[in-house]
């Protein structure tokens, strides 16, 4: 039975005080879950979170990595450097990213490769914008997004962890209904499937406006294997409600 994993991404969020309270928090509530969980913790923040963390069921994860492995690539942090911290995943391809920094499915699936080629794992986003959907395109776009993908990492890419992320359901508070996630799930996992004999072992995580209160429909649906939260992943008690969801 494939493990759900459950993750947050903090985003540009936290403080040295903000980030011991909430993790003290997360410590304190999270026991021994039958669940994967991670927090992805912006970069100034990674040797705090190490030492939190040591130890715990918790794994430290970040949110980008760089394409390039060493050189002249200002403000770029590589696996190698993630790898020097600790860190077990890195989100990759996030819509945020996509929009405000460009990057493309090639760039995306070099990060991908980056990640892989370290150790880390990589947590690949795709997802729809709402134009995009409302005009018919959610398959064309996530198969689109994740073929990238695959055509970079070869047999590799049964070591991904996937993320769909509708980017209209993202900081929206208006998520997908469970029916609509659980649909292009399965069009994901049918793409997987179709490159590697391994597939049935990657988890398909969602993510856009998960909470406490949808987690448990959400995360019943048989291609959701997690979450990838963020606003919930900065209140303890919501996050640790996601995690309780996933058992
Ligand atoms: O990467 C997760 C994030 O994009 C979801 O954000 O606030 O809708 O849970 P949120």
């Amino acid at each position: 039975m494939k493990k759900k994993l459950v993750v947050g991404n903090w985003k540009m969020n936290g403080s040295l005080a903000a980030n011991q309270a909430l993790i003290e928090a997360l410590l304190a509530g999270v026991g021994a879950p039958a669940c994967g969980v991670a927090v992805c913790v912006p970069a100034p923040y990674w040797a705090q979170a190490q030492d939190l963390l040591a130890s715990s069921a918790i794994d430290l994860g970040a949110q980008d990595v760089s394409q390039h492995a060493v050189g002249a690539f200002t403000g770029e942090l590589s696996a190698a450097m993630l790898k020097e911290f600790g860190v077990r995943y890195a989100i990759v391809g996030h819509s945020e990213r996509r929009l405000y920094h460009g990057e493309t499915d090639a760039v995306v699936a070099a990060k991908t490769q980056a990640a892989l080629a370290n150790g880390i794992t990589p947590i690949v986003c795709v997802g729809e914008t709402l134009a995009e959907r409302e005009a018919g395109h959610t398959e064309e776009v996530v198969k689109r997004q994740l073929a990238a993908v695959v055509h970079t990492n070869g047999h590799c890419i049964s070591e991904i962890v996937l993320a769909y992320e509708p980017v209209w359901a993202i900081g929206t508070g208006k998520t997908a209904t469970p029916e609509q996630a659980q649909q292009v799930h399965a069009l994901l996992r049918a793409q997987l499937h179709a490159a590697s004999n391994q597939s049935d072992r990657i988890q398909i995580l969602y993510g856009g406006s998960m909470n406490a209160a949808n987690a448990a429909q959400l995360l019943a649906q048989p291609d959701i294997d997690g979450g990838l939260v963020g606003g919930a992943a900065l209140k303890a008690a919501d996050f640790l409600a996601i995690i309780a969801a996933a058992q």
